[in-house]
């Protein structure tokens, strides 16, 4: 129940940027939390200022569902959550200048050299950060990992549109999340790198609304649909491959298991082909829908392709 009150589906919507204020019913300023953990901070920020509206980006289901039951319990109104990839929803679900604070609290920091793809504050986040944010807008970063937060400063100041403090050792009292605890608890200190936009930055978005689908005008055989499996194509920055085809029993309806990368972001999502009148239809299906990115549009087109290429 809590779930459903709290969890949005940026991938179901058709306009993206999203519209916040049909959100939230209301047009307050914006603030993020990615990787909020089991929700502490959120809790904490949505109580100490109600008259803000809060995005919460996870990428665990466990984590959401706790977060969910602690928003509940107190009641908060003001927070929404999204198992989305921080990274990706920072720049693919706000319009320019529209949030007021980003937060970072203890993200993992990856430091083996072959992970580091994987790490969150990068000279991209930093570009998509000064997107954005409005201007005088705040990024925090706390973490147990020095060298991470300076790795953070260098990036931040690389953009050329932040103030940038820190890294500074925290003497008070940090977020007040689990990862704080553990990490004081193990005697770790907590180091903060803090930013303020000054100068307005840009950056280029990839996703959109409209739903991919393409019509084949050709008879098509189930051996010709089962052959789609291992359907692959790569070019810079991105490459899909078809997994595996299901077919229904009387081989008028097929869904094709399809995973996508666009500059590293992951996608798995099902393309379903429906015979109808003179043709088949391809078009994503609505069990595990992907946000529209270059990739996940050139999976259908290409199914599409294939299959016209196959008939008669
Ligand atoms: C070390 S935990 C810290 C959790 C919490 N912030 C805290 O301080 O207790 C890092 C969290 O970030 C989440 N996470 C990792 N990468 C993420 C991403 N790209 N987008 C959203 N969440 C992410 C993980 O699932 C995990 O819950």
């Amino acid at each position: 129940m809590e779930l459903v009150r709290y969890l949005i589906e940026p991938r179901r919507w058709t306009t993206l940027p999203g519209r916040w204020e049909g959100v939230f019913g209301r047009r307050a300023p914006l603030a993020v939390e990615i990787g909020f953990g089991n929700g502490e901070f959120l809790v904490q920020a949505a109580r100490q200022h109600p008259d803000w509206d809060l995005l919460g980006f996870e990428l665990s289901l466990t984590c959401i569902a706790k977060a969910a039951s602690r928003l509940a319990r107190e009641g908060l109104a003001n927070v929404r959550l999204a198992r989305v990839d921080g990274r990706f929803a920072l720049r693919e679900l706000f319009p320019d200048r529209s949030l007021t604070q980003v937060y970072v609290h203890f993200p993992c920091p990856w430091p083996k050299a072959r992970h580091a793809r994987r790490r969150l504050i990068t000279p991209d986040f930093a570009r998509t950060l000064a997107a954005v944010l409005e201007i005088g807008g705040g990024f925090e970063l706390n973490t147990d990992a020095q060298w991470y937060a300076y790795q953070a400063r260098e990036a931040l100041e690389a953009e050329g549109r932040f103030l940038v403090r820190g890294p500074w050792a925290l003497e008070g009292k940090g977020p007040g999340t689990r990862y704080e605890r553990k990490w004081l608890g193990q005697g770790r200190k907590i180091f903060r790198v803090w930013a303020e936009l000054r100068l307005p930055g840009s950056v280029e978005r990839i996703a959109e609304g409209d739903m991919p689908h393409a019509r084949v005008n050709v008879e098509v055989s189930r051996e010709a649909l089962l052959s789609l499996a291992g359907l692959k194509e790569s070019w810079p920055g991105g490459a899909f491959m078809i997994k595996e085809v299901f077919l229904s029993p009387g081989g008028e309806r097929a869904l094709a298991r399809a995973f996508s990368t666009d500059e590293g972001f992951e996608q798995h999502y099902l393309i379903a082909l429906e015979k109808g009148w003179g043709g088949w239809l391809v078009k994503l299906d609505g069990a595990a829908v992907p946000f529209r990115t270059p990739a996940v549009k050139r999976s259908v087109a290409a199914v599409a392709a294939a299959l016209e290429g196959k008939g008669p």
